[in-house]
């Protein structure tokens, strides 16, 4: 959420700054703002502007602004409005410091009362402006000990302000009276520096830094930096100075290609039958003597011989998958699992057992409910100092390299290429492909299913690749042509049930956050408990019907919803039972474990195609953010 570019070197800062947030607007796109200091006669320069990054460019992409230092900012909005007066960069009163937030600071109204009382002005209604403010009340007291160095002098000012921050932070500071210096801190909010020859460019994620240098080195938790062209200063939170390696970026994975496609997030549904075809070169894997075939993990999987339970932490899209995965874990391999939004995790977390399993979902590997939640378990079961309840973790994530990667050792890498739509869909398919690998190395260990049970399910996840490319092209059509009876509807029903009812869920999720359409989606046995009071002839009810233990019970749900004049779309194969539909989206015949990876790709190919019909921005659809990295 939001997204922080700073660079310090030789080259004029004015166009690396823009092309850097162009590369992280997915992570808000509320206002857009950028400071520089100006290298003639050292002021600052800053500019914003209100909503998309583009409104930026027209104000100053024509504009010669000299400088080589400089702090660009893409905004989500928490406090204050998407307006001018809102957007970073903040500065101090004198004009003369300038700073971009990624975070909450939790504790803005005491210091801002404070700030306040003591005289001080507030332009915006932002919790960031408190930072410039105290930053400048440091400098003035620091004046007095007439230190040497402008730029060691601003980090100790940083550094001092950040010790009566509360909450989560990622930031960068501008100092006109140090102008080749930049500081930068994090705290819960990712932060990495990308290290060029002489130049460096520090930025929320890799896509800004992958043109500029492919060796990166990422800050960690409460470290402070100071950075000038000739070098940086690293510091850990008592004031250590930090060495480290630095690492190299998996550039092929960073590279951000629309193709042909007129949004991002067509072209990535396209993208899965090819993912999966990848996932099964990585990850089913024969043994050439056994002749088996094992998930192939990148960590030692000995440890999961003793799980009992697993318990699954995440949000939006990687919740849904992970209800999938729920599903694969309890009735494929015989494991009790639950899935826990990971907001509600953190705060009410169920009583610790032993030998339970941990498993972070997240695609972007940022997001912070997820993270503060999975931090919490780590913390309370490491506490217990009892080796049957220490903390057993997995993480399945698009991002090895973010934070749940540093927070996690054992990574599921679900490699699906930067996802750029805001709405997740291939990194949704990466994952439930995650589980099914998980299911299949659990069921192996605990024997919960036949050689030939488990051997038929690896079959069908090979056969998927061509069976997708197909289902692709053909519902690309079918939703293209079915979004125009969408034109005034406002509510849409979701059906499912089993290891259907979160692919619903999701089909839901897609509508609501591309196209604003109000969507639900239930268990279809729920609906007579009180949903059905919503069902009409302007409601359509798209149900997912496949052949398998629930496919009748789905079939009787459907009944109920047209015998109240409900517009009926099948999710299902064409066979007895699913002539009830006013309308089908054909699947093909499958075995029932197989039926959300396939059911999934109509329901996305339908929500991307009203959202295009009606005009809407699909790609970033309003206030969302991709990277959802406040609490
Ligand atoms: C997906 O379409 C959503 N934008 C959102 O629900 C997302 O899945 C959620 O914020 C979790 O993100 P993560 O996978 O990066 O943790």
């Amino acid at each position: 959420m939001c997204g922080i570019v700073a660079v310090t070197g030789y080259r004029k800062a004015l166009s690396l700054l823009l092309d850097g947030l162009e590369k992280l607007e997915y992570r808000g796109y509320d206002s857009a703002g950028i400071a520089i200091v100006n290298s003639e006669n050292k002021e600052l320069v800053c500019n914003k502007s209100e909503g998309k990054l583009i409104n930026l460019i027209n104000k100053v992409g024509q504009k010669e602004i000299l400088g080589t230092v400089g702090i660009g900012h893409t905004r989500w909005a928490t406090h204050g409005k998407p307006e001018v007066k809102n957007a970073h960069p903040h500065l101090d009163s004198s004009g003369k410091v300038a700073v971009v937030q990624n975070g909450i600071i939790e504790n803005f109204l005491e210091l801002r009362n404070k700030l306040e009382e003591e005289g001080i002005i507030f332009k915006s209604d932002t919790d960031t402006e408190v930072i410039p403010h105290l930053i400048n009340k440091e400098l003035n007291n620091l004046k007095k000990l007439n230190l040497e160095d402008s730029g060691s002098t601003l980090l100790i000012a940083v550094r001092n302000v950040l010790s009566d921050l509360e909450g989560a932070y990622a930031l960068a500071v501008l100092w006109s009276d140090a102008p080749d210096s930049l500081v930068i801190a994090r705290r819960q909010a990712p932060l990495i520096i990308g290290l060029g020859e002489g130049e460096f460019i520090c930025a929320s994620d890799t896509p800004a830094i992958v043109d500029f240098t492919q060796t990166i080195l990422p800050m960690e938790d409460e470290e402070i930096a100071l950075l000038t062209p000739l070098g940086i200063e690293l510091y850990d939170s008592n004031n250590e100075r930090q060495y480290r390696n630095p690492i190299s970026l998996k550039c092929s994975e960073q590279v951000v290609d629309k193709k042909n496609f007129r949004h991002y997030m067509h072209k990535e549904i396209y993208e899965q039958p090819e993912l999966t075809q990848k996932w099964i070169k990585n990850y089913l894997i024969k043994n050439s003597e056994s002749g088996l075939i094992k998930v192939n993990y990148s960590f030692d999987t000995n440890f999961l011989e003793n799980i009992e339970r697993i318990q699954i932490l995440a949000c939006g899209t990687s919740r849904h998958a992970s209800m999938v995965g729920s599903y694969l874990l309890e009735q494929f391999a015989g494991i009790p699992t639950d899935v826990f939004y990971a907001s509600e995790f953190r705060y009410s977390p169920p009583p610790i057992l032993p030998n339970t399993l941990t498993i972070g979902v997240t695609q972007s590997g940022e997001t912070a409910d997820t993270l503060a939640a999975l931090s919490m378990e780590i913390s309370r079961r490491e506490d217990l100092k009892d080796e049957l309840c220490k903390p057993n973790l997995i993480a399945i994530t698009n991002r090895p390299d973010s934070s749940i990667g540093r927070q996690i050792s054992n990574v599921i890498d679900i490699s699906a290429g930067i996802e750029i739509g805001v709405a997740a869909t291939k990194t949704f398919f990466g994952q439930l492909l995650s589980f099914y690998g998980l299911a299949i190395t659990f069921a192996q260990i605990k024997r919960s299913k036949t050689d030939d049970e488990i051997n038929q399910l690896i079959s069908n996840l090979e056969n998927l690749p061509p069976l997708l490319k197909e289902l692709v092209d053909q519902h690309n059509e079918i939703s293209e042509k079915l979004a125009h009876d969408f034109s005034d509807i406002k509510d849409v029903i979701f059906l499912g049930r089993g290891i259907n009812y979160p692919i619903a869920l999701e089909g839901a999720l897609k509508l609501k956050e591309i196209s604003y359409i109000h969507a639900a989606g239930y268990p279809a046995g729920e609906m007579k408990h009180g949903p059905i009071a919503l069902l009409e002839k302007k409601v359509p009810v798209i149900s997912i019907a496949t052949p398998g233990k629930v496919f009748e019970k789905v079939i009787s749900n459907a009944q109920e919803a047209k015998a109240r004049d409900s517009y009926l779309i099948g999710i299902a194969p064409k066979c007895d039972g699913t002539e009830i539909f006013d309308y089908l989206m054909p699947l093909p015949l499958s075995d029932e474990w197989l039926s959300p990876l396939l059911a999934v790709i109509p329901l996305q190919l339908l929500s991307y195609h009203i959202a295009a019909h009606r005009g809407l921005d699909v790609d970033q659809p309003r206030n969302l953010a991709k990277s959802v990295t406040v609490e």
